[in-house]
C-alpha cells in the first residue's frame, strides 16, 4: 500500500535523539535550545480570556466570532501597515495552515511551489501532501517564466536563519507571483521579533499599496505571546483568497476553539505583554550572542527572530556533538535544508537561569 506518510521526509527530529541523551546527561541538566518552544508564562490578560469564556457549549464558527475578526483586521492595520480591506480567517495555530495551504488552494500534482533554500521544514511537507514539486530557492529569476508555479512562499523574518527580507524585495515577489497568477504566502509568525533591523510585513502599504490580490500573510500568536499551547493564528489579505479557504475549512472542520478565539481577542489587543516579552528574549538573545561569540561561533543574519544562526566552519552535526558534551542542544542546520549544513540554529526559548548555565558552559 503507498502511504501518504511515505511522501513526507523522515522525522527529523528523532535524528536528534542521540545528541540529546548525551547532552541529558551532563551533571548541570540539559540546556535544550534545540526547539522554538516559549517557556515564560501566558500573559494574564490572556488566561482571564480564556477561563472567562470557557463555557461555550456550541460549536464554534470557522469564520470566527465577529470580535476576533475585528481583532485580527485591527491588528494587521496596526502592526503590518495594511490600510486596505483585508480578508482575515483564523488558524489553528499556523503549523496547519502552512502544511495545507497548497491542498486548501488547490495545487494539485504537476504544480510548483518555491520555498525558500533553507527553511521551516513545513513548507516542503506542505507541497508533498499536495504531490506537487517544491523549488527551493529566493532568487525568482532562477525559476524563469514556469507557468506550473501556484504558491511562492516566502518567510521573514526567517526561521532559521533570521534573515529580513526588505519591502523592495517583497514588491518584486508580489509583482513576479501576480505577472504569473501565483499565491505569495508570507510567513511572519516572527514579526514582532525585530532586533537589529524592523521586519515590513508583506501586507503593508509599502508592498502592496492597500491591494493584497495574489497576497495572504500567515501569523501566529504562539511566539508573540507565549500561546504555542493554545494553537492560535491567523491568515490575512486577498479577500478571495481568503473566502476560498473559508469554503473549503467549513467542510473540513478546522475551526479554532471558541475559547481560543476569545484569548486571541485579548492577545493581539494588548502590545504591552507582547513587549514585556520582547525584552525577555532580547536581553537572552544578546547574552547567548556573546558567549557564542567568545566560544569562536560566527552568527550570520540573526538581525530578527528567535534564534541565532550560528557556525563554526564545520559539519552541523560535529557542531551539535561539541555543544552536546557541554549539555546543550542545538539545531542542526541540515534540517532546515541541504544548503545549510555547516550551521546550527540555536534558539533564545529558554528559561534565564538555563541562559546562564549555557554562558558558563560556552566560557569553560
Ligand atoms: C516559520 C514558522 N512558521 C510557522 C510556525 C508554526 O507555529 P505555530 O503552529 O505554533 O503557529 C513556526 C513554528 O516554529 C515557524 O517557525
Amino acid at each position: 500500500m503507498s502511504t501518504l506518510s511515505s511522501a513526507l521526509p523522515d522525522f527529523p527530529w528523532d535524528l536528534l535523539e542521540p545528541a540529546k541523551a548525551v547532552a541529558a546527561a551532563h551533571p548541570g541538566g540539559i540546556v535544550d535550545l534545540s526547539v522554538g518552544t516559549p517557556v515564560d508564562p501566558v500573559p494574564p490578560v490572556v488566561t482571564a480570556a480564556l477561563t472567562a469564556n470557557a463555557n461555550l457549549p456550541g460549536y464554534p464558527l470557522t469564520a470566527g466570532t465577529g470580535e476576533v475578526r475585528a481583532a485580527i483586521a485591527a491588528w494587521t492595520a496596526a502592526a503590518c501597515g495594511a490600510s486596505g480591506e483585508v480578508g482575515v480567517l483564523p488558524t489553528i495555530g499556523s503549523k496547519e495552515l502552512v502544511a495545507w495551504l497548497p491542498t486548501l488552494l488547490g495545487v494539485r500534482p504537476g504544480d510548483t511551489v518555491v520555498i525558500p533554500p533553507v527553511c521551516y521544514p513545513t513548507y516542503e511537507v506542505g507541497v508533498r501532501l499536495a504531490g506537487a514539486t517544491a523549488v527551493r530557492t529566493d532568487a525568482l529569476t532562477a525559476v524563469g517564466p514556469d507557468p506550473r508555479v501556484r504558491l511562492v512562499w516566502i518567510n521573514s523574518p526567517s526561521n532559521p536563519t533570521g534573515r529580513v527580507l526588505p519591502a523592495a524585495h517583497l514588491r518584486k515577489v508580489v509583482a513576479w507571483a501576480r505577472e504569473r497568477g501565483a499565491v505569495v504566502a508570507s510567513d511572519e509568525c516572527y514579526l514582532s521579533l525585530g532586533w537589529d533591523t524592523t521586519p515590513v510585513s508583506v501586507l503593508s502599504d509599502e508592498v502592496c499599496g492597500g491591494d493584497y490580490t495574489g497576497v495572504l500573510a500567515v501569523h501566529s500568536l504562539s511566539k508573540r505571546s507565549n500561546l504555542a499551547g493554545y494553537r492560535a493564528g491567523f491568515v490575512a489579505g486577498d479577500p478571495a483568497l481568503v473566502g476560498e479557504l473559508l469554503a473549503v475549512r467549513k467542510h473540513a472542520g478546522m475551526i479554532v476553539p471558541g475559547p481560543v478565539q476569545a484569548a486571541m481577542v485579548a492577545a493581539l489587543s494588548d502590545e504591552s505583554h507582547v513587549a514585556e516579552q520582547r525584552t525577555r528574549y532580547g536581553a537572552r538573545r544578546e547574552r547567548l550572542r556573546a558567549a557564542l561569540t567568545g566560544a569562536g561561533f560566527e552568527i550570520t543574519h540573526s538581525e530578527a527572530g528567535l534564534y541565532l544562526w550560528a557556525s563554526r566552519g564545520e559539519d552541523c552535526w560535529k557542531t551539535v556533538d561539541w555543544l552536546a558534551a557541554k549539555g546543550i542542544l542545538a539545531a542542526p542546520g541540515e534540517f532546515y535544508g541541504p544548503a545549510a549544513g555547516q550551521h546550527v540554529r540555536v534558539a533564545l526559548t529558554a528559561t534565564d537561569e538555563r541562559v546562564d548555565a549555557a554562558m558558563q558552559r560556552l566560557a569553560g
